[in-house]
C-alpha cells in the first residue's frame, strides 16, 4: 500500500486533502439568504490574525493537504488580504488555491489573485436583474459584480464558476438567463440549493427551497445536459452542456448525501476547526495559537487528533427544526 498523501485520516476511512479558510464573517452585501439585514460582526481580537491565519494553512499543507479554499463572508474585503494570499500561495505542497467571492472587488483585484497563484474562482451571482440584485444583496450593485466576472474571465483563471442561489418566487425565472450569461462567458455555473444556516429574518426557508430537480427540469425545457464524472467529492454533480464549453453543476446540500466521500474540513475566522458543515463537532484552534504562536507541531497534533471527531454525516434538518445556529458568512460558504 502506498503512503496516503495525506496524514489527515478520519475514524471512518477517509482522507482529508481539502480545507475551507474563511479570512473574515464581514461582508460588503447582506444576501437575504446569508445575513439578517442588522448583523453584528465578530470584534477583531477574537479573529484571527492574518499572520494566525497563515500559520493554519502552512499547517494544514504540511499535514498533507493540497487545496486550499479561501472564503469568508466576503474574504476581499479583509484589510491587506493580498499578502496573506500570496503567502499561501507560496506554500509547498499546495496543488490549487481557491477562492470564493460575491465579485464586488474583483474589477481591481482580480489581476493581483491570479499573480498570486489563485487557480480557480468560485462567484455568487443570483440575478442578471440590477433591481433584483439590489433586492437579494440589500447593499451589492450589479454592474459592479458584471464588470468583476468579466475582469476575472479575461484573467485566465483555471476556471470560473457562477454560484446561483435559487429561491422560489425571487428569482426562480432567472435560471436560463444565468445559465446563458455563464455559457456566453465560457465559464461554469452551478445552481445551489439553500442551507438552513442562521437565523435569518428574511423569509421562511421551507417556503423558498427550490430543489434542484427543479431546476434541472427547467434547463432540460432549453438545453440537452449530460451528467459527467467529475469527482469533486462534495455536493456539486456536475453536467456537461451540448455543444458548450460551460458545464453547469448542482449543489444539493439538503437533499442529497455526499458524506461518505468528503474529503474536507472548514476553520472559521475564530479559529474554530469545523469537522463538518453541518453540525457543530469542532476543535478550538485559536486558544493555541495565542497560548503558544510558535508550538507548529502542537498545532498540528490538535489538527490531527480532531479528525477523530469528523462525523460521519450531517444532519440539516432534525424534526423540520433547522439544527444550525451558525450563519453561512461565520462557516466560511
Ligand atoms: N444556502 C445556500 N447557499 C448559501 N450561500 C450563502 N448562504 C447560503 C445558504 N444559506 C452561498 C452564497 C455563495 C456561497 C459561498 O454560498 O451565495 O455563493
Ligand atoms: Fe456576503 Fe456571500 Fe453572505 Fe452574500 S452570501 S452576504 S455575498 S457572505
Amino acid at each position: 500500500m502506498p503512503e496516503p498523501a495525506t496524514a489527515l485520516i478520519d475514524k471512518h476511512g477517509r482522507h482529508i486533502d481539502y480545507v475551507r479558510l474563511s479570512l473574515t464573517d464581514r461582508c460588503d452585501f447582506r444576501c437575504v439568504y446569508c445575513m439578517s439585514e442588522e448583523m453584528t460582526f465578530l470584534p477583531r481580537k477574537q479573529i484571527l490574525s492574518l499572520e494566525e491565519i497563515y500559520k493554519v494553512a502552512a499547517a494544514f499543507t504540511e499535514l498533507g493537504v493540497n487545496k486550499i479554499r479561501l472564503t469568508g463572508g466576503e474574504p476581499l474585503v479583509r484589510n491587506n488580504v493580498m499578502s496573506l494570499i500570496e503567502n499561501i500561495g507560496r506554500l509547498p505542497g499546495l496543488d490549487e488555491l481557491l477562492l470564493t467571492t460575491n465579485g464586488s472587488q474583483l474589477k481591481k483585484m482580480a489581476g493581483p489573485l491570479r499573480d498570486a497563484g489563485v487557480n480557480r474562482i468560485n462567484i455568487s451571482l443570483d440575478s442578471l436583474n440590477a433591481e433584483k440584485f439590489k433586492a437579494m444583496t440589500r447593499t451589492g450593485k450589479l454592474e459592479q459584480v458584471l464588470k468583476g466576472v468579466e475582469t476575472a474571465v479575461a484573467a485566465g483563471f483555471d476556471s470560473i464558476r457562477l454560484n446561483s442561489v435559487i429561491l422560489r418566487g425571487v428569482n426562480d425565472h432567472e435560471i436560463i438567463d444565468l445559465l446563458k450569461y455563464a455559457i456566453g462567458l465560457g465559464i461554469n455555473i452551478a445552481f445551489i440549493e439553500e442551507m438552513p444556516l442562521g437565523e435569518i429574518s428574511d423569509h421562511e426557508r421551507m417556503d423558498t427551497m427550490v430543489s434542484n430537480e427543479d431546476v434541472k427540469k427547467k434547463i432540460l425545457e432549453h438545453y440537452a445536459i449530460r451528467p459527467i464524472d467529475m469527482n469533486t467529492a462534495g455536493p456539486s454533480r456536475y453536467y456537461e452542456i451540448e455543444g458548450e464549453q460551460s458545464k453547469v453543476g448542482f449543489i444539493s446540500p439538503v437533499s442529497h448525501n455526499f458524506c461518505e466521500s468528503c474529503n474536507r474540513v472548514r476553520v472559521t475566522v475564530e479559529g474554530r476547526l469545523l469537522l463538518c458543515l453541518g453540525n457543530e463537532y469542532s476543535t478550538d484552534l485559536r486558544q493555541l495559537l495565542r497560548e503558544q504562536p510558535e508550538n507548529t507541531e502542537l498545532l498540528k497534533q490538535t489538527i490531527i487528533e480532531a479528525m477523530d471527531i469528523k462525523p460521519l454525516r450531517h444532519y440539516f434538518y432534525d424534526e423540520e427544526q433547522p439544527q444550525i445556529v451558525r450563519f453561512m458568512n461565520m462557516t466560511g460558504g
